[in-house]
């Protein structure tokens, strides 16, 4: 378990996002607070009710950006949904349980890989000696019928060199000289293609999955193969695997660890807050609130792998606010989020650190590009704080997009160089602050201009 501190969580959310400290506190003292319920005696854990946080803040100043590095950063199961996906039970699209089924199935996923790493040992020494079986039948197991007159007992003469030779193959199989020999090997079909036509469509509400059910059923059909031994070592390894794998403790554990630290981020909740205006055939947002509201309230939810009880899973939402406000969701739900954090927007100071600081940094991202090409590009500090100006200019002077606009400046700042690239001349660019004007200044002071390409 990464147990991280809060200070530790945001040192890490540090590395990815500039700025924005009041989000990535509260979203690390959150975190903090499920690994200090789990250390509370079971009836108190009971009575300590997650508390679920709003992300408020404009367009591209790092709401889901933070989302996205959290999930890293925890061993909790996490998952990340967008609210607008969501209609009201009955309708036609996902109804809003789904997002416990996905973060259940998603948990199973992780945890079945865990298992099958745990028992890769097991499995390659199975496929090891199935591999031996192929490539050298044993004499006990297939007897040629007439041919042994004698008493079982007693020592065949074929019975010691093969032993030998096994053990003599056994290691030129692990030095990896047969790697490229052909062998024969039976494996299980994965598919039922019979079963795909009825696809899970309309079955997922339900939690259940066809194939899995028909899958019971249905003889295994087994399919022999010719295939290199290398491959065929994998592939029994993995089917090995697979079966070594208790999937009712994988289950079980699944729905403990989603029960008792689950969190779901619900990005763009902004976009189901508001009145209905119309009575009209669309989906009601308040109806999808209202849906919600049981699970975050917590209920029990139906899934495949059994019912999850949702009173302690964590939900984190974000949303733009630009048309609603939080105080357009319906009353009860606001109070199941009485967490606030406003992110503030960003200025010509943070797109400069955004440009060059953060790990995946846009600039490092063009640098490592065009070094592929063996062009070396550098960037001088007051080109980067040209670009950042840039960006706040046309941001201000059109919709204001926040860092997402340095995106689009840079990708316009280097088209030339990126499309020249390998064929240029000089490998070695130092762009400056007079390189980037030239560049940008004329379309982003041009507003018809820069609407299009900027
Ligand atoms: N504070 C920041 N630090 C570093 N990068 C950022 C920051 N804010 C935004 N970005 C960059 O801008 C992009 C868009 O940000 P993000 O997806 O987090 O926007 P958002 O706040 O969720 O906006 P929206 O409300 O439109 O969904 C990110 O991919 C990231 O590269
Ligand atoms: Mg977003």
């Amino acid at each position: 378990m990464k147990d991280l501190k809060p200070h530790q969580i945001v040192t890490e959310l540090d590395k990815y996002i500039i700025g924005q400290h009041a989000a990535k506190k509260s979203v690390a003292v959150a975190l903090r607070n499920r690994w200090r319920r789990r250390q509370l005696e079971p009836e108190l854990q009971d009575e300590i009710a997650p508390k679920n946080i709003i992300l408020i803040g404009p367009t591209g100043v790092g709401k889901t950006e933070i989302a996205r590095r959290l999930a890293n950063l925890t061993d909790s199961p996490f998952y990340k949904v967008e609210a607008s996906k969501f209609t009201e039970v009955g309708y036609v699209g996902r109804d809003v349980e789904s997002m416990i089924r996905d973060l259940v199935e998603l948990t199973v996923n992780i945890l079945k890989g865990r298992q099958q790493e745990a028992v890769q040992g097991k499995a390659a020494k199975i496929a090891r000696e199935r591999v031996l079986d192929i490539l050298l039948p044993s004499p006990k197991s297939s007897p040629a019928f007439g041919s042994d007159t004698g008493d079982d007992a007693s020592p065949k003469p074929g019975d010691k060199p093969t032993e030998h030779t096994r053990e003599k193959l056994g290691k030129m199989l692990d030095q990896g000289k047969l790697d490229d020999r052909k062998i024969d090997i039976d494996v299980q079909e994965k598919n039922f293609p019979m079963v795909e036509i009825f696809s899970n469509a309309g079955m997922e509400e339900m939690g259940i999955n066809m194939k899995d059910m028909l899958g019971n059923f249905m003889p295994r059909n087994t399919k022999s193969r010719n295939v290199k031994v290398k491959d065929a070592l994998a592939l029994i390894a993995q089917e090995e695997a697979a079966h070594l794998v208790d999937m009712d403790e994988v289950k079980n554990d699944a729905i403990t660890l989603v029960e008792q630290s689950g969190i779901i981020f619900i990005d763009e909740i902004d976009k189901i807050a508001g009145k209905d205006k119309s009575h009209g055939p669309e989906v009601s947002k308040e109806g999808v609130q209202r849906d919600l509201l049981p699970i975050v309230e917590g209920s029990s939810v139906p899934t495949k792998y059994g019912t999850v009880k949702t009173d302690h899973i964590l939900f984190i939402a974000s949303g733009a606010f630009h048309v609603s406000k939080p105080s357009d969701l319906i009353p009860e739900l606001q109070g199941r989020f009485p967490i606030r954090v406003e992110l503030s927007s960003l200025g010509a100071s943070e797109f400069s650190r955004i440009l060059t600081e953060p790990k995946n940094a846009l600039v490092l991202q063009y640098i490592a590009l065009l070094r592929t090409e063996g062009v070396h590009v550098s960037f001088t500090q007051d080109a980067v704080d040209k670009i950042a100006q840039i960006a706040v200019e046309v941001n201000s002077s059109m919709e204001n997009i926040g860092a997402r606009r340095l995106h689009t400046l840079m990708e316009r700042l280097l088209e030339d160089i990126l499309f020249d690239a390998p064929d240029i001349e000089n490998p070695f660019i130092s762009i400056d602050a007079a390189f980037v004007e030239k560049e940008l200044i004329d379309i982003a002071r041009n507003q018809d201009l820069s609407r299009y390409i900027l």
